[in-house]
């Protein structure tokens, strides 16, 4: 889909974020559509084309929302919140990922202030609430030579889902905040937060970097400290006892032996 064929949409809730968010950094601009292929294909193209930091797309439905690992995020209209956010940070691309861990903490506390419920952070970048997953984030980046030129940071959130609506492969592993909190919720109010959230803590990761205090917080909301899993990492697996982030911001498993991994992708699944 290319923007000039895509149609702009409005909304009362979409308005009223808007004006929540004028003269912020994150959400100074924000762009409404119906039905897009993907949020974050279509921030890229407006990143390429001149975007400014904080301009964010939003989006009714994805046709092919782009989860982590090639999968595909699913994205049915009228319920759930499919957000994009231009970043344009002045960091090495190195310390990109950096970003996925910073969003995982803002989305966590913004999940738990907008529903009053328990969320937590599947490393590396799932929310989970009640054991469940609830939100997933999906940054993208785009460099050029040792220069990042921007990063788009995709979040989708389960917020008014009916389970009996979710795929019958998600079923048991996805949940919405309704389906945890037991009444419907405001995505207005919940992208607010989101938004609000991201915004603090991208603010504060450029003036500290990733920070003793990010790290502590990433390791108090973390769902997977402490419990014996194992995580896969392209054809590898690899089983132990998660330590939490290190300095770097890299996880730590400890095996039965007693030996150490530092991991900075894969997927976790607990060892039951
Ligand atoms: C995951 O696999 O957990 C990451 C899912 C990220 C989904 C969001 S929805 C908004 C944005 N646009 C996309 O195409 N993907 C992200």
């Amino acid at each position: 889909m290319n923007p000039e064929t895509l149609v702009l949409s409005n909304s009362d809730w979409v308005e009223e974020l808007r004006k929540a968010r004028k003269g912020k950094l994150i959400g100074k601009e924000i762009l409404f559509f119906d039905r897009v292929d993907s949020t974050n294909r279509l921030g890229r193209e407006y990143a390429f084309k001149g975007a400014e930091e904080g301009f964010v797309i939003l989006a009714e439905s994805q046709a092919q929302g782009k989860g982590r690992l090639g999968r595909v995020w699913e994205s049915p209209p009228g319920v759930n919140l499919y957000i994009s956010v231009i970043l344009k940070p002045s960091i090495p691309p190195a310390v990109a990922p950096k970003i996925t861990l910073l969003a995982g903490v803002a989305c966590a506390n913004a999940l738990a202030r907008a529903s009053g419920l328990e969320a937590r952070i599947k490393w590396p970048n799932d929310i989970f609430i009640h054991g469940k997953k609830v939100a997933g984030i999906l940054s993208e980046m785009e460099a050029e030579g040792p220069k990042i030129r921007f990063v788009i940071l995709g979040v989708g959130v389960n917020v008014n889902w009916e389970m009996e609506e979710v795929s019958p492969d998600l079923q048991g592993l996805a949940t919405s905040l309704m389906a945890e909190g037991g009444r419907k919720f405001s995505r207005e109010l919940v992208a607010g937060e989101i938004l609000g959230e991201l915004e603090r803590e991208y603010e504060l990761f450029l003036r500290e970097g990733f920070s003793p205090r990010l790290r502590e917080e990433w390791n108090k909301l973390s769902w997977v400290n402490q419990k014996w899993v194992t995580v896969k990492v392209m054809d590898k697996e690899f089983a132990g006892q998660v330590l939490g982030l290190d300095t770097d911001g890299a996880l730590l498993l400890i095996d039965g032996k007693g030996k150490m991994q530092r991991l900075i992708a894969g997927d976790v699944s607990l060892r039951l």
